[in-house]
């Protein structure tokens, strides 16, 4: 069974992921977060956010084959696709105040991925990241060179809140970016969007 793990079940990993395990039931998808609070609330009755539709998209699935884990490393190394949705806010000190991306979090996902990983895998950058972010990810990724093939494809999220799970079942737009030859996201995405038989 083919195995997704999404790092960061915030307001795009969550419904995003819900909305995954929904159009596609044989596959396993877990959604990670370090906050025990949010993975508490994902895993009970009142869901840390308010998305019409959400609560129903996650009742059919929860359990069955939609889990929320605060096991980050576990599932990364049962993983067969990463999805990399962490929080990239503005940075507040340094260059770039007020205006750069800070990757602190992402770069840390990225190491941790590099430390744990026994497998290939192909990492999916959902957070908003600047032009030649999968380069440096790229990098992260391979230091230790333990001999894993990683594929990083950037698949910016472009959902509105408040008409996340709306915009998720019929997206207007996907956009996918790599340097190597995305095949198993397009894949992915024309059975979800589409329709169509993968
Ligand atoms: N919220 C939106 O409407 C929206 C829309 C489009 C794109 N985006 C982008 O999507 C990305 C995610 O945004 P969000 O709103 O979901 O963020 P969020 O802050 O709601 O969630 C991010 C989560 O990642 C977790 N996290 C951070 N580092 C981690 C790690 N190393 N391991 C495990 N968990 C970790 C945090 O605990 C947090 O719960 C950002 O890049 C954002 O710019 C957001």
């Amino acid at each position: 069974m083919v195995k997704i793990c999404c790092i960061g079940a915030g307001y795009v990993g969550g419904p995003t992921m819900a909305v995954i395990a929904r159009k596609f039931p044989k596959i396993e998808v877990v959604v990670v977060d370090i906050s025990v609070p949010w993975i508490t609330a994902w895993n009970s009755d009142q869901l840390p956010i308010y998305e019409p539709g959400l609560n129903d998209v996650v009742k059919q699935c929860r359990g069955r084959y939609l889990f929320f884990s605060t096991d980050v490393e576990k599932h990364v190394v049962e993983a067969d696709i990463i999805f990399v949705s962490v929080n990239t806010p503005t940075k507040t000190r340094g260059l770039g105040v007020g205006k750069a991306v800070d990757l602190t979090y992402w770069e840390s996902a990225a190491r941790m991925i590099a430390d744990v990983s026994k497998s290939d895998k192909i990492v999916v950058e959902k957070s908003t990241v600047p032009v030649k972010t999968a380069e440096a990810i790229k990098k992260i990724l391979t230091h230790n060179r333990k001999g894993i093939n990683y594929q990083i494809l950037s698949n910016p999220e472009f959902l509105a809140e408040g008409t996340a799970i709306d915009d998720l079942f019929t997206p207007d737009r996907v956009l996918i970016r790599s340097r190597e030859t995305p095949v198993v996201l397009k894949i992915f995405y024309a059975h979800w969007v589409l329709n169509t038989e993968s």
